[in-house]
């Protein structure tokens, strides 16, 4: 199934307004705080906007000694809550495979459900930080961790189809699984991000939703034409995502400057460092010897390869400029086949208004996007 979030072109959704420091690995002083009253300021605005979902980011710790994701708030609680102060928005979860036991997920999303009157979604990460495993006593197996996540997602769609069953296989043995209520929606939405080849494999058994990373078009438009054929494969159908850092200003220069400013002159290097450490160190081996396209893309986001600048998060396509720049960037977006994306702002109480001001009317004059009914 495809096509989650009405009839708008091309989607939109908030990124990490959970953590401190967003999706930005930048150490100006303007930067995301996640305080809570700011966090449901940004959740309110963009649900009056028409924004189709929230998108939090699962964290135990922080990057290192940074501040960046040092704070970060529990993403199936802040779902609850934040689906409790808004009317129509999206709002996911983000669920570490081998942290939450599957029965306690489905539970817990088809509260969240209740609670929104079918708004609840599930992002499903397999992990990639050892340091926060440990925290639970868990370990990070690069090898197994897609296999095992396929295994929980079986488990959660059969608790959500309202079976009751016993469960054997290599990564669980559970008995006497059932849940009640199951949710408001027949199937909330999953989301994958996976993108080495193992990663991409089990979204296109999972996920209805799956990110990719945009650095060139040609190059993403490669990436779609395989992840479809991948659900294709599986007898499925899911819509490709991207996530991008959003610089607007009414000029370029202004929008130029502004991101050099906080994503270079003020790139927060420790973040960056432990980053790369601690996600070399749990890459399955595939990836690392580079066994195909989507490895070896992986292993270059992983290293930043592309990134202009060091504050740019690895993998998170900076789109800067005035407003019908922005248009200009989304409509090829949507012209190599993405469907939606997530948007990331180095302060996102600051920037989303002038997104919602100037920047949504044109997508809506433009085609992408419909007029939000009130
Ligand atoms: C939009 C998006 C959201 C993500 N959310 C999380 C998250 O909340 N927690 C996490 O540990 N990893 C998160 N990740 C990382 C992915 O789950 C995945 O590990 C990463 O894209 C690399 O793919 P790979 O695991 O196949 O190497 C996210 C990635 C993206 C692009």
């Amino acid at each position: 199934m495809s096509g989650y979030f009405g009839s708008n072109k091309f989607k939109l959704g908030l990124f990490g307004i959970n953590c401190s420091g967003g999706c930005t690995l930048s150490a100006a002083p303007e930067a995301w705080q996640a305080n809570w009253p700011d966090v449901v300021k940004v959740a309110q605005m963009g649900d009056e906007a028409g924004i189709e979902f929230i998108l939090p980011i699962a964290r135990w710790r922080g990057l290192g000694q940074s501040w960046v994701w040092e704070k970060s708030f529990e993403t199936f609680t802040q779902a609850s809550a934040l689906g409790a102060l808004t009317k129509r928005i999206g709002v996911f979860v983000t669920a570490h495979v081998p942290l939450v036991a599957p029965v306690v997920a489905a539970k817990a999303i088809a509260t969240i459900d209740h609670v929104t009157n079918g708004r609840a979604g599930l992002n499903i990460v397999c992990g990639w930080n050892a340091d926060e495993f440990a925290m639970h006593g868990a370990s990070l197996d690069g090898d197994k961790r897609y296999e095992q996540g396929l295994e929980w997602y079986k488990i959660f769609m059969k608790l959500l189809a309202g079976d009751k069953f016993d469960w054997e296989g290599e990564f669980y043995h559970l008995k006497n699984l059932t849940t009640n209520p199951l949710p408001v929606q027949k199937r909330p939405p999953v989301m994958s991000a996976g993108s080495s080849s193992s990663g991409q494999e089990f979204a296109a058994q999972a996920a209805d939703i799956m990110f990719t990373t945009l650095h060139t078009y040609e190059q993403t438009s490669d990436t779609i034409t395989r992840l479809k054929a991948l659900t294709a494969q599986q007898k499925r159908e899911a819509d490709i995502y991207v996530q991008s850092l959003y610089v607007v200003r009414p000029t370029r220069k202004e929008a130029e400057d502004y991101y050099h400013y906080f994503a270079e002159e003020h790139a927060d290097p420790e973040a960056l460092a432990y980053f790369k450490r601690q996600k070399s160190a749990s890459l399955a081996q595939a990836t690392r010897e580079g066994t195909s396209a989507a490895d070896i893309a992986t292993v270059a986001r992983m290293r930043q390869e592309n990134e202009r600048y060091a504050g740019n998060f690895p993998g998170m396509n900076p789109v800067v400029g005035t407003p019908d720049d922005v248009v200009e960037e989304i409509r090829k977006m949507k012209s190599i086949g993405l469907a939606g994306g997530a948007l990331v702002f180095l302060n996102y109480l600051n920037e989303l208004p002038y997104f919602v001001q100037e920047v949504m009317p044109r997508l809506e004059r433009a085609g992408l996007r419909e007029k939000v009914a009130v």
